[in-house]
């Protein structure tokens, strides 16, 4: 009989599995899985009937390291005195792993937009760490989302986004309807213990704010009805909510496109970069920065948001071309998703870490739709906002470069221009160390 004594860390369970006619066998299921699997337990006969779990000392040791990464970084100390975090937050692949469990598996993450599944069978994918999610609209336009892994040999199932009546498995054809139901196993005459209704797609909890679609990916998160109850509201955004819903649910406004780049750094450096309160403005964005009246310059920081406001100023260049209007807003919403308003455009960027040293940028644009049809403005605008991208692309992918030179270890922080960072820092230890 399984015994489950206690688990290796947080994530992990050691679990040798006794056979002792055959073999012994050690493995280490992470967390997420053997939770996931546990209830498959008394469905079928080779699961799980003959394992005790037992402590594993090398990744207990593994833990505390990464602990002692995460511990050198100190939110008690005021900015004013602080060091930034170290290089190690920044390429160490174990701390990489620990971001992944405790910020990125955890909480509220954007995902996509809801122009992306406006009506019944439209579907879009994705991939965040290692979870491929499949977020959807079911044949009554019921919101849903699942782990995009077939059940039969774990392939994936949807790829891309756009309609479909059913997935089909592009492996051996296992078909599932948009509820996630095991509605065709295909060639399976002979086996045993298979009950179909135990064998559709694994759900995730799935909620929809503004013109944003959220995925939590937290363990015993049971999907529950489509909403946009204050309780995601609170949980996402807290006491921002009220500006930014002011702001930025806004019915004129449509998508657009969508533009992605992929950097050779940290998914934070990018961060990072975002929340220096417009300390880089000047000096990297010189197009930007001569739209922009940086002496009014703010930032505001909430629970798990902040927000930085700049007001706008005409180009005496350009009188007739106004892209950012009087008043520009950019938000950030922990740990890894930005909405700029600025004149009659919201975009968004969505960054996604791929590694310890890569992450990918997901830039959507919406606009007024009144301008839709201004092929002149939207093609000026864009050519601008991608300027503005590569700039900052290369200085991201200079600073990457930079904190894996041996000369560098920590940085300090510019304590009037850069709180909006130092709180992302802060929300980081909090999460990495919980
Ligand atoms: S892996 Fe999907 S049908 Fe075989
Ligand atoms: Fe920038």
């Amino acid at each position: 009989m399984a015994m489950i004594q206690r688990p290796i860390t947080s994530n992990s369970y050691f679990v040798q599995i006794k056979k002792p006619k055959f073999y012994n066998l050690n493995i280490i299921i992470p967390r997420r899985k053997f939770n996931l699997l546990k209830p498959k337990r008394h469905n079928n006969n080779y699961s799980y009937t003959s394992f005790t779990v037992v402590s594993s000392s090398s990744s207990l040791h593994k833990e505390e390291d990464v602990q002692t990464l995460v511990r050198q970084f100190n939110p008690q100390i005021p900015i004013e005195e602080a060091l930034t975090p170290p290089s190690s937050w920044y390429t160490d692949p174990s701390f990489y792993s620990l971001e992944l469990q405790h910020v990125f598996y955890r909480g509220w993450q954007a995902v996509g937009y809801t122009e992306q599944i406006k009506g019944a069978h439209q579907y879009f994918t994705g991939r965040l760490g290692n979870v491929e999610y499949v977020v959807c609209r079911d044949d009554g336009g019921k919101l849903r989302a699942f782990h995009n892994v077939c059940r039969h040999h774990a392939s994936l199932l949807a790829s891309g986004s756009g309609e479909k009546s059913c997935f089909v498995c592009p492996y051996h054809g296992w078909t599932y309807g948009l509820d996630g139901a095991l509605l065709k196993a295909t060639r399976i005459s002979g086996i045993k213990n298979f009950k179909v209704h135990e064998m559709g797609l694994v759900p995730l909890r799935v909620a929809i704010w503004g013109p944003f679609v959220l995925l939590n990916f937290e363990e015993g998160n049971l999907p529950q009805p489509e909403s946009q109850s204050n309780n995601v509201e609170d949980e996402w955004l807290g006491s921002s909510s009220e500006i930014l819903s002011a702001r930025i649910i806004d019915s004129s406004l449509s998508f657009l496109c969508r533009h992605e780049y992929t950097i050779e750094c940290n998914w934070k450096v990018f961060c990072d970069n975002y929340l220096d309160g417009g300390y880089h403005v000047p000096y990297a964005h010189k197009g930007l920065a001569s739209g922009l009246k940086l002496e009014s310059y703010s930032s505001t920081v909430y629970e798990k948001v902040s927000i930085q406001k700049c007001d706008g100023e005409a180009r005496e260049s350009e009188p007739d071309f106004d892209r950012l209007g009087s008043k520009a807003l950019y938000a950030f919403v922990y740990p890894n998703f930005m909405i700029n308003r600025y004149g009659p455009w919201l975009d968004t960027n969505l960054v996604v870490p791929l590694g310890p040293r890569k992450c990918q940028v997901i830039f959507d644009y919406f606009l007024d739709s009144s301008l839709k049809d201004d092929n002149d403005f939207i093609e000026r605008s864009l050519k601008d906002s991608e300027k503005v991208q590569v700039e900052d692309i290369v200085l991201c992918e200079a600073v990457q470069r930079g904190i894996e030179s041996p000369a560098y270890c920590c940085g300090r922080y510019a304590p009037t221009v850069e709180k909006p960072m130092h709180h992302f820092h802060c929300l980081l230890y909090e999460n990495l160390s919980n």
